[in-house]
């Protein structure tokens, strides 16, 4: 079918050779990858791209079609990569060039897509841009990054109150300019000043660079912090303390003038207009932003004009798994992505703890949540090892390496614990477990973060001899949604009768094609009315008509494909 659909395209398009898809993003599924912890090749404790090459071959055994990789530019490794130094150089402790370049060829051999994590908001303070900008008021590149007198009689306040999104003011003093700079992160991460034309051009330039070079797509780091209001009024106040996946509000101040501007919206359209210009094949963006799902939608259309092809919806992150919980979820997320928007299913990243920890590392629940993301209408991410389960270790923030453990290294690790989440984000980014061999394979060297302990159960080889694993489930899952065009472009519809409080139920319709997903949330065995169709999936072996296991997924043919 995707061939057929393949060769209407390149007769629309009126081309001798087959033109792809347009909206080939909309049914794909990705595979993020953190460079530094998949897969060591040279024996220095970090995974590098020589080792994704390596390990393709394994991805697309799952299933996946596309893969995302956080950054392996040029960077002082502060925020490991998320501090760019050079975007157009490849950080030498994960490869150069050529095997960056080799590593597109890679998968486009086997028909695969490849999706970089680019940083636009902000560079690295290592950056030479940043360094010219510093040095005095007056250089070329003094206005680059967003600078302002300070307040008081010596001008070393903060020019406002804007608070950085992880807290404490985001302006920080420079000496050199007797100046404050604005950085939304953390203060070697200095802000790009977008409202300069240079800027937004030069960033332009960049992205076109390595579309060039064939890369599929982006994934945009903080894209909601790209502008700020140039008014720099103060913020007002509110009685949130932490922000949320559904506002950016927090620290007791409203984020009115520093997230979410209108400006941020419209660079999202001058991106795509640049990203469509680059046809055969079509390329797809998602942003990470944070909002209520109204106000970040903006990113994905504004003012009747596309922007980013889609935008991860985070409140997966916190909704608990349950029955009622998800089926709100879902209603929010058809509402406001009904066709031609299509929404995002992520459940851990580089940044938040593995999705089997808040399930209680519990398999059978893992297996139900991978079934429910690749049945529902959505693009689903899968973070590196949550295929095989990895767990959040417990790491302390006292000898975290990740920047954000040393900057909250104060706060009593009972008090993270209660939280659940991580704040050492080292906890989400421990090796790939590989095999049973020292450090799962994952390095024959150090491993720059600790292996997990269970890794003689946890890694692929050994999941990958049981049928029963949540490795064999994932590629089962994704074979089924790979065969099937209905899962991968119906309609969703919820059922209303059988959807309860243990039960959610859903349909998926194309051409006539009509399947119903049914989800036990429960640890209970549930009744059903009995349904008169077709089993054509089941997280478990055996399934009776009118019972439902403990967590059991399951999808009925109700009606055959025309
Ligand atoms: C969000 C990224 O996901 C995170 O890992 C990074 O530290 C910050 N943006 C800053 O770039």
């Amino acid at each position: 079918m995707k061939f057929l659909t393949a060769f209407v395209f390149s007769v629309v398009a009126g081309s001798c050779c087959f033109a792809q898809n347009p909206d080939w993003w909309k049914s794909t599924t990705v595979y993020q990858i953190y460079p530094r912890s998949f897969y060591d090749t040279d024996g220095d404790g970090l995974g590098d791209l020589n080792g994704i090459i390596q390990k393709l071959d394994y991805i697309k055994s799952l299933g996946f079609e596309t893969i995302w990789i956080s950054p392996f530019f040029l960077s002082p490794q502060r925020d490991f990569g998320y501090d760019i130094s050079d975007y157009r150089s490849i950080a030498p402790e994960y490869g150069d060039m050529g095997t960056c370049l080799k590593l597109i060829d890679e998968v486009h051999s086997r028909n695969m897509k490849i999706v970089f994590d680019l940083v636009m908001n902000h560079t690295s303070n290592e950056h030479a841009w940043f360094k010219e900008s510093s040095s005095n008021r007056e250089n070329e590149k003094a206005d680059w990054y967003v600078w302002k007198d300070g307040k008081g009689k010596h001008g070393q306040k903060p020019p406002n109150n804007w608070k950085a999104t992880i807290g404490g003011s985001g302006w920080n003093w420079h000496k050199g300019r007797n100046q404050f700079y604005w950085a939304s992160f953390l203060p070697f991460q200095p802000d790009l000043n977008y409202s300069n034309s240079k800027v937004k051009n030069t960033m332009l330039d960049v992205v076109r660079h390595w579309l060039s070079k064939g890369v599929d797509g982006f994934r945009l780091d903080i894209f909601n912090s790209i502008f700020e209001d140039t008014s720099f009024h103060n913020n007002p106040g509110s009685l949130r303390i932490i922000p949320s996946e559904e506002t950016p509000d927090g620290f007791f101040q409203k984020m009115k003038f520093n997230v979410n501007q209108e400006g941020s919206f419209e660079f999202a359209t001058e991106l795509r207009a640049v990203v469509d210009s680059f046809q055969n094949p079509p390329r797809f963006m998602v942003g990470e932003v944070f909002g209520d799902v109204e106000t970040t939608k903006k990113f994905c259309s504004y003012h009747g004009k596309d922007g980013l092809h889609t935008i991860f919806l985070f409140k997966t992150l916190s909704t608990p798994f349950k029955a009622k919980k998800w089926r709100k979820m879902v209603e929010e997320f058809e509402h406001n992505f009904a066709e031609p928007f299509v929404p995002t299913y992520v459940f851990s990243n580089h940044d938040r703890r593995r999705s089997i920890t808040p399930l209680g590392n519990d398999v059978r629940k893992a297996k139900l949540l991978a079934f429910f993301q690749f049945t529902v209408r959505g693009i689903p991410f899968t973070y590196y090892g949550e295929e095989l389960g990895i767990e959040k270790p417990t790491l302390p923030l006292k000898t975290g390496l990740d920047p954000l453990a040393q900057r909250y290294k104060s706060i009593p690790q009972f008090m993270v614990n209660w939280t659940g989440q991580s704040l050492n984000r080292d906890e989400c980014r421990t090796p790939m477990l590989w095999d049973t061999t020292q450090n799962a394979g994952f390095t024959s060297g150090e491993p720059w973060l600790p292996v997990a302990e269970n890794f003689k159960e946890k890694n692929v080889q050994t999941q990958d001899r049981d049928s029963t694993s949540l490795l064999n489930f994932y590629k089962r899952i994704i074979e089924f949604r790979n065969e099937n065009l209905v899962l991968q472009e119906g309609t969703l519809t919820i059922d209303e009768e059988i959807s309860n409080g243990k039960v959610f139920a859903f349909y998926r319709e194309l051409n006539g094609g009509k399947f119903l997903v049914l989800m036990n949330f429960s640890s209970k065995t549930v009744r059903l009315n009995e349904i008169p169709s077709e089993v054509m999936f089941s997280t478990h072996p055996s399934t009776a008509a009118d019972f439902m296991s403990p967590f059991e997924g399951r999808v009925l043919k109700i009606a055959q494909n025309n």
